[in-house]
């Protein structure tokens, strides 16, 4: 097992084999047909509002993904109230019988995968493969949290002392944890916070993201069903300018585990940081500016597959995603012609097609920044590839995978979250440059290196400041319990999710001494 341990990671479904494609296929069809009306779950009920907005599918805007309450200041503040008062009798539960409603969890993700499938093609416009790692990476992260929780909170650590003494340490949750986590890992970032706080004994209130909230409140649902208790989790679905501060600013929120931009990460710590009562940690996974260095040792094809699948998978939306490619001069010209051709091979288009490689991105406003920023480089910077829209993609927010050439990372001013990559050439004697300019933006999250000179390769991975590091292999899909993911620096507070360390943030640890 993947783990080491004793479940492996999950498997899903392999849509490659036919006799696997055709019955999956005809169930996660069933449910497009079908749309979801979810809102905010306050002791386990689904609770409607006055506010209600329409989800529409990013790839087909005349189609209907559901339809969403909003929670306002009432339901965020009963949401608060019944976390905190659920917290003790959770957090008293037996490690065992958490990680077991946990692992059931897990098991109804998978046994309703054709269902979370669908809503992650029609609210979030993911491809069938990302769809399925989506629910896969939810589900790992259940059975691994699960696991850690087991292995560091059920018993004490017995610390040394004098006879007659009996010294332990031991770990329990801080409270209430509030989580809010984006929209480009709707399911698997949601469960993945939500499942770490409530492993390590904490009750939770979950703000998703608003584009992306109807399968976290699906998920909810399989939550409740698999034994969790109503009172120990609370969504609160809405937009962060209008509920975010009276979240972060409550005194009754122990902690706050969030994923998305640098720059909310700092406003949430400012309110944290200003507000009366307890200091409180964050666990911050913010933006990043990847980068990855070929050097003239790569093997040109095996560097181009990793380069079209981290700059355009997932329509380029992910975290860890390559945005600049710095490529030594002397293979340049040959990496930027097969780079040309295999991004030709490229089909965008409607996401539940088994055909496609990239879905739309997520919103008009995803789609309009992304658009002006290759309108700038277009006159800034020289174009090696775009690829051609079919007429299918006139309906949604489609954006064209594009690469361009440009002299200097400065010429970047914030990451471009899509599938646009930048190319830079560079000399052998400007390595230490490079890696220079790099640390200087500031991120640290993913890093792919691309050489077959062992030196040079480990000489640029301990050179930079980054979270993970993908040497002569794609730089995105860390898989949960393998490569523990997060960053440094504007990239994130750490510590890694999906690794041993994580839940130690959400607890807090006590030391008990007994005089015998
Ligand atoms: N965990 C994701 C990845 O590794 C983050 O975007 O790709």
């Amino acid at each position: 097992p993947a783990f080491g341990e004793n479940r492996a990671n999950s498997m899903g479904v392999n849509i490659d084999i036919e006799s696997q494609w055709q019955p999956f296929s005809e169930s996660v069809q069933k449910f497009m047909t079908k749309t979801w009306h979810k809102g905010p779950v306050i002791s386990g009920q689904q609770v409607e509002t006055e506010k209600t907005v329409n989800v529409h599918c990013p790839y087909q805007l005349s189609e209907l993904a559901g339809c969403l309450h909003y929670a306002g200041e009432k339901e965020v503040d009963q949401a608060i109230a019944v976390a905190h008062k659920a917290f003790d009798s959770w957090n008293q539960t037996p490690v065992e019988t958490r990680a077991q409603s946990l692992e059931k969890l897990a098991d109804l993700l998978e046994s309703n995968l054709e269902e979370l499938v669908a809503l992650c093609h029609k609210e979030a416009g993911k491809t069938i493969h990302d769809s399925i790692d989506e629910v896969r990476e939810a589900v790992d992260f259940c059975r691994y949290y699960a696991n850690q929780a087991r292995k560091k909170f059920s018993a004490p650590q017995i610390m040394p002392g004098p006879t007659g003494e009996s010294n332990e340490l031991y770990l329990t949750g801080r409270g209430v944890f509030l989580c809010i986590s984006p929209w480009n890992f709707p399911l698997a970032i949601f469960l993945g916070q939500v499942v770490a706080a409530l492993a390590s004994g904490n009750t939770v209130v979950a703000k998703p993201a608003e584009q992306t909230t109807l399968i976290a409140a699906r998920a909810v649902g399989m939550m409740l069903e698999a034994g969790i208790p109503g009172e120990a989790i609370q969504l609160v679905p809405g937009e962060g300018k209008d509920i975010g501060h009276q979240l972060t600013s409550d005194l009754r929120i122990a902690g706050v585990a969030f994923t998305g931009s640098t720059q909310t990460a700092r406003l949430i710590n400012q309110t944290l940081a200003t507000r009366e009562g307890a200091i409180v940690p964050l666990i911050a996974e913010t933006g990043g500016q990847n980068a990855m260095i070929v050097d003239s040792t790569a093997l040109p094809e095996q560097v181009v597959t990793d380069v079209v699948q981290s700059a355009f998978a997932s329509a380029g939306q992910r975290c860890s995603a390559l945005r600049v490619l710095y490529v030594q001069e002397d293979i340049a010209d040959r990496i930027e012609d097969l780079l040309v051709g295999a991004m030709a091979e490229l089909k965008v288009g409607n996401p539940s097609l088994h055909e496609t490689d990239l879905g739309p991105v997520i919103s008009e406003v995803a789609q309009k920044g992304l658009q002006a920023h290759i309108d700038r480089m277009k006159q800034e910077a020289r174009l090696i590839g775009q690829v051609d829209l079919g007429a299918e993609c006139n309906e949604g927010y489609f954006i064209a995978p594009v690469a361009f050439e440009i002299e200097s990372i400065s010429q970047l001013d914030k990451e471009q979250f899509g599938p646009i990559l930048h190319v830079i050439r560079y000399k052998a004697s400007e390595l230490d440059k490079v890696i220079r300019e790099i640390n200087g933006t500031g991120y640290g999250l993913t890093l792919g290196v691309h050489s077959r000179n062992e030196a040079t390769s480990s000489y640029i991975e301990q050179s930079l400041k980054v979270g993970n590091a993908y040497i002569n292999r794609n730089q995105i899909g860390a898989v949960v319990g393998v490569q523990p993911f997060g960053g440094q620096g504007l990239s994130g507070t750490g510590p890694k999710a999906g690794g041993p360390h994580y839940l130690y943030r959400f607890a807090t640890e006590r030391t008990r001494s007994i005089n015998t």
